[in-house]
Formats: structure tokens, C-alpha cells, sequence
């Protein structure tokens, strides 16, 4: 989604701007811009439809001087993306220029108030409308900038994150967030601002979080001065954010998707460090510890997510009914918040988001929360939204996913949620000691066994070739792999375009085996489980029918390797921890099959990597 980047100091703001916004291009946009105040006070806005470097083309060698300037990635809500919808947004008068992520709900009724009186608008978008009113309020009521946005804002129904300048006050910027993300970094006599905190790591590792209604003035003379929309003054809270350059950087892979990919391994030592101990045979959550009798107490949980992350809720549905012997629902957060569910302060409901600021998940967190559920978090960007609005939770720890197509969130959240089981199992005592110690060592083995997975990378993309030109794909799972499969049906189309659909195996004969001809490539994870012989069965439907069968099983099969086409195989594991090795090998073939087609893999088109609106 929408990126924002701002800085007032000492430095010329230019580079530092187009710097921040490349570090935000993963989120997804469509347009960029930038506005300035040189030392003559001109407040210049440059825009350009299309990459942060049609921005710079465009910019050439126009004034791009001064130490103040606001910058803005636009991924399309309002109008379509063109140089004038395009952020920033000139007031009438051309004293004021705007960014905003998010969404003026009531932008049209706002927009016709001021039509009314006599304003003009030059482009489609709600944040123009902002921008206009801010100065309809200013000049009305001759207030300073920080009182006509705090008034403006009151009047605003949705969610923002602004950044605004006056020329005729060039030493600040104002900021505001409401339910949309907004980093301040505090430099020494320079102040940063962001959309994360990826932009401003390579200056500062001091940031303030901006909580909802909350306004900041960035002023390099004074201390960083935060109030909420009703003036009360806040005391901004510092944090030191352990975020290392190199983590944003693709260091040597061609793609962030193929950097991620192979970092899982570690991701996933990250993940157990201090919570899985082999040595002493246990699996320990803090919060769990800290939240033992809430979570045993619960009649239900209900697991809400969007996506990847609702994938990965399914896979923690069996493993937690599995061993809990909990009953555990998984909803998409977006059907959730507006079903009026039944939910009270028996259940725990777990969230679960890599960014931590996907729209329709916090407001199901909010939602429930209200009803009186108690709210667990799992969630990867540490200081977002949702781990603020939780009761508790266990961060992923796997380090910022850049590529747009999420892989090691996956895995994390997948390895959190059977920590999670393993944990509440234990002290349900569900599980008898030997599964459990045997659950325990086999977990830890994982990240070496992933490993093992990734030297087939060349192999992958060798087959990968093959199925370039192919215009429909199926995944095929069952029990713990189902939602393995979705989850790999959901990387092709993302990045590839190719449509892809993920089913339970056994469902294929409901309808879609009438897709199955000569042309259509079925991956199927028929690994050596409880399944095996069933997934047999489905294979042979689908040979019978012509279909190309590429499928992923467990070293050493000799069954399924003669009957398919194509064969990956994988190390074997415990059934329950095998999302976790089937799930790199369609990552990889969705990542080569994108790469073969010539795709923009880490950044396809019409995606955003957080989801800020609903
Ligand atoms: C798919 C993908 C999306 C996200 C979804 C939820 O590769 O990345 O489907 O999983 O938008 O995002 P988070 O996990 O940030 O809430």
C-alpha cells in the first residue's frame, strides 16, 4: 500500500526522500512524488505515474533543493493512477502540500461543502478533499497548520496517515495516523518520518510509534511535540528499533522472494531461539506463562487472518485441535468484522498478521476485543497495530519480509502456532510425554531439513520451464497439506498470473477433475503420511484423465515416482511439521515460474505488501 517518507534537518531532503521511498517500493504503489521548500520558501511538488525512478527521470534537473520535504509511494483507491492523482496534493492556494495513506470515507460530502464554496479540484482523490479543507479551516478561522489539521481531522471519518507542509512555516512538518501506520525517527536536530521504520534505519535507530488521533509536530529546533485530536498532549514514547540495514537489502539473491526464501532456515532458529529447548525437552511461550489460566479457560479459539497468514491459521486449527483438544475456528478477518459472530469473553481469539497492520484483521481484533474475547497476537512487525491492540501474543521473529508474496512469515507463523499447541498441549496435559519429546526434538530439526530443500532450488527451476506456458495450475492436499496447497496455488497467481487453484484432494472429484486434460499441471503433496494411500487414489484419477502430475513426496517413495511426472523429493518429518518442508518446494516453483515469464516477482502488480485498507 501507500508509503510515506518525510525528513526536516540539516541535510538536503531530496536523496534522503528517494532513498526512503525505493526502501518502501515493496509495499506496492502505482505513482510517486515528492514535495520541497527550498531556502526561498517555494514549496515545489514533482509527481510521475508509474516507478520511484520515473519520479526521478521526471524530476531531472528541476530545483529539488531544501532541508524540508515530504515523499509518497500511491497504490490507487480514489481515481485511477495518473501524474494528478498522484501525492502530493497542492492546496488552492499552492501554500500547503499533502500525503496521505488510507482512506477519507466521507470525502464526497466533504468534497461537495467545499465545492459549495467555491473550491476547485484538480483530481479524484479523497486526500485532495483533506488537503482543501485543512486550508478552508486555516484561512476561515486564521489558525496556525497544527490547529486546521487537528479540526480538519476531527471531521474525517476513515483511516489516514498524513504528512502536511506550509511554505509559509517551512520548519515543520505536521503528521497524524489514524488506524494507518506512521513512524517517526528521531535524528540528532533532524527528525525522519515514515510508513515503517525500513526508511529510517539507515539514519536513526530512535522512533516514535504514532498511536490512533494522534498529531506530531516535527520541528529540528525543538523537542518532537505529539497531542491527539482534542489537544491533549502525549509524552512520545522513544524505542530503539533492532532492525540492521542488511536485512533490507537482497544481499547478492536477484529478488528479495529468493533471499527470504532461503533465509527460512535461520528464520526459523530465530523463531525457536529461547522457546524450543531440545535439552531440556520443553517448548515455552511467555505468553503462555503469563496468560496460562485465559487461554486454558477458553471455550473456543477462533483464529482470524487474511491471505497467507489464513493459510498458515489453518495449519494451526489441526495442530492445536490436534494436541489441545481445543475446538478452533479460522475465519478470514474481512467476513468476521461484519457477520455480528457470536463471541464473548469465553473465547480467545488469535491474529494473525505479518505486517501487524492489515486493515480488516485489526478491526476484527477491535471488534472482538469489544465483545469482550481475549485477544492473542501473532504477528511478525514488531510495534505494528495489532501487536498494540492485543491482550498478549508471540512475535514470528523472522525479520522483515520485503518481497510482496509472503514465504517466511508463513513459516514463522506456522512454527509459532505449533509452539503455541505444543505449549497449552503440555499443560492440558493432551499429549503424552513421549509425542510430545519426540514433537519437540523433530521441530528443532526442521530448520536443517529446509535446508535440505533449498539445494533442489536448480532442479526447481529447471522443471519450472516447463510449465511456463501453462495457463492453469491445481495444488492438491490433504489434512495437514490442504492448506499447503492453497498456500501454493495462491504464490503462482500472485506472481506468475497464472490462475491456480488449491483443493483437498479428495474434493477433486466434486467438480474440478472436469478441468483435468492433457493440458493442466497438478502438484500434489502426496508425502508418506496418514493420507498416503488415499492421495495414491487421487493420483490415479488424475493420470487416468491425462493430467500432468507433478508431485511432492517423501525420499525414497517407489510408488508415486513411477505414476507421476515430475517428482520432488523431500525429507521426512513428523505429519504435523510438514507444511513447514512441503511448502519450500512450491515457493521456489512458483518464485521460477514468475522469473521464467519474466515477471516482476517482488513487486506484482496490483499487490500491496500491508493491506491498510479494508
Ligand atoms: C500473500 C500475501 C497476502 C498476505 C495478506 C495478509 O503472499 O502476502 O495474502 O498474507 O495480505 O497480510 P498480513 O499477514 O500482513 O496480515
Amino acid at each position: 500500500m501507500c508509503g510515506i517518507v518525510g525528513y526536516i534537518g540539516k541535510r538536503q531532503a531530496y536523496p534522503i526522500l528517494i532513498k526512503g521511498l525505493k526502501r518502501l517500493e515493496y509495499r506496492g504503489y502505482d505513482s510517486a512524488g515528492v514535495a520541497l521548500i527550498n531556502e526561498g520558501c517555494d514549496l515545489n511538488v514533482y509527481k510521475a505515474k508509474g516507478k520511484v525512478s520515473d519520479l526521478e527521470e521526471y524530476v531531472g534537473d528541476k530545483d529539488i533543493s531544501g532541508v524540508v520535504g515530504i515523499a509518497h509511494t500511491r497504490w490507487a483507491t480514489h481515481g485511477e493512477p495518473c501524474q494528478v492523482n498522484a501525492h502530493p496534493h497542492y492546496s488552492s492556494s499552492g501554500n500547503l502540500a499533502l500525503i496521505h495513506n488510507g482512506i477519507i470515507e466521507n470525502y464526497a460530502t466533504l468534497k461537495a461543502k467545499l465545492q459549495a464554496k467555491g473550491y476547485l479540484f484538480k483530481s479524484s482523490t479523497d486526500t485532495e478533499v483533506l488537503v482543501q479543507l485543512i486550508e478552508y479551516i486555516q484561512t476561515n478561522k486564521n489558525l496556525e497548520l497544527l490547529e486546521a489539521v487537528k479540526i480538519a481531522l476531527r471531521s474525517v471519518i476513515g483511516a489516514y496517515a498524513i504528512a502536511v507542509l506550509d511554505k509559509r512555516m517551512p520548519g515543520q512538518i505536521i503528521a497524524a495516523r489514524k488506524s494507518s501506520p506512521l513512524v517517526v525517527g528521531v535524528g540528532e536536530g533532524e527528525f525522519f518520518l515514515a510508513s515503517d521504520a525500513s526508511p529510517i534505519v539507515e539514519f536513526t535507530d530512535k522512533v516514535v510509534y504514532l498511536d490512533d488521533e494522534e498529531v506530531a509536530v516535527l520541528n529540528p529546533a525543538e523537542e518532537l511535540k505529539v497531542v491527539n485530536l482534542h489537544n491533549v498532549g502525549v509524552n512520545p514514547e522513544v524505542k530503539t528499533i533492532d532492525l540492521e540495514l542488511s536485512q533490507l537489502e537482497k544481499g547478492g539473491y536477484p529478488h528479495f522472494m529468493l533471499k527470504e526464501i532461503f533465509e527460512q532456515p535461520d528464520c526459523l532458529n530465530d523463531c525457536m531461539r529461547g522457546r524450543v529447548n531440545v535439552e531440556a525437552n520443553h517448548v515455552v511461550l511467555s505468553a503462555v506463562i503469563d496468560h496460562k489460566e485465559r487461554l486454558l479457560a477458553a471455550r473456543r479459539f477462533i483464529i482470524v487472518a487474511c491471505g497467507t497468514s489464513w493459510h498458515a491459521g489453518l495449519i494451526g486449527k489441526h495442530v492445536i485441535e490436534n494436541f489441545c483438544r481445543i475446538p478452533v475456528e479460522v475465519e478470514y478477518a474481512s467476513e468476521f468484522r461484519y457477520r455480528n459472530p457470536v463471541i464473548d469473553e469465553r473465547d480467545v481469539v488469535i491474529a494473525v498478521s505479518q505486517s501487524g497492520e492489515t486493515a480488516d484483521t485489526l478491526a476484527a481484533v477491535e471488534m472482538a476485543k469489544k465483545k469482550g474475547a481475549f485477544i492473542y497476537g501473532i504477528c511478525n512487525a514488531v510495534g505494528s497495530s495489532i501487536p498494540r491492540n492485543t491482550h498478549t501474543g508471540s512475535y514470528i521473529h523472522v525479520g522483515p519480509e520485503i518481497g510482496v508474496a509472503s514465504t517466511k512469515a508463513f513459516t514463522g507463523q506456522v512454527t509459532v502456532l505449533t509452539m503455541l499447541a505444543l505449549c497449552l498441549a503440555k499443560e492440558k496435559q493432551t499429549i503424552d510425554e513421549a509425542a510430545y519429546l519426540q514433537l519437540v526434538e523433530e521441530l528443532s530439526r526442521v530448520p536443517d531439513k529446509m535446508k535440505q530443500v533449498l539445494e533442489m532450488n536448480g532442479r526447481i527451476a529447471e522443471l519450472s520451464r516447463i510449465f511456463t506456458y501453462a495457463h492453469n495450475f491445481l495444488y492438491l492436499g490433504r489434512g495437514y497439506n490442504y492448506p499447503v496447497a492453497l498456500e501454493g496455488a495462491l504464490k503462482l497467481k500472485e506472481i506468475s498470473y497464472i490462475h491456480a487453484e488449491g483443493y483437498p484432494a479428495a474434493e477433486m472429484k466434486h467438480g474440478p477433475i472436469a478441468l483435468i486434460d492433457a493440458e493442466m499441471p497438478v502438484v500434489v503433496i502426496a508425502t508418506q503420511n496418514g493420507m498416503y494411500e488415499k492421495i495414491l487414489s487421487n493420483i490415479q484419477e488424475i493420470k487416468a484423465r491425462k493430467g500432468k502430475v507433478i508431485a511432492i513426496v517423501t525420499e525414497g517413495d517407489q510408488v508415486i515416482s513411477k505414476l507421476a511426472d515430475d517428482v520432488i523429493e523431500l525429507p521426512g518429518t513428523l505429519e504435523c511439521l510438514e507444511p513447514l518442508i512441503t511448502t519450500i518446494p512450491l515457493q521456489m516453483l512458483a518464485y521460477h515460474i514468475a522469473v521464467c515469464k519474466g515477471k516482476d516477482v517482488d513487486q506484482p502488480r496490483n499487490l500491496a505488501k500491508s493491506v491498510t485498507v479494508e
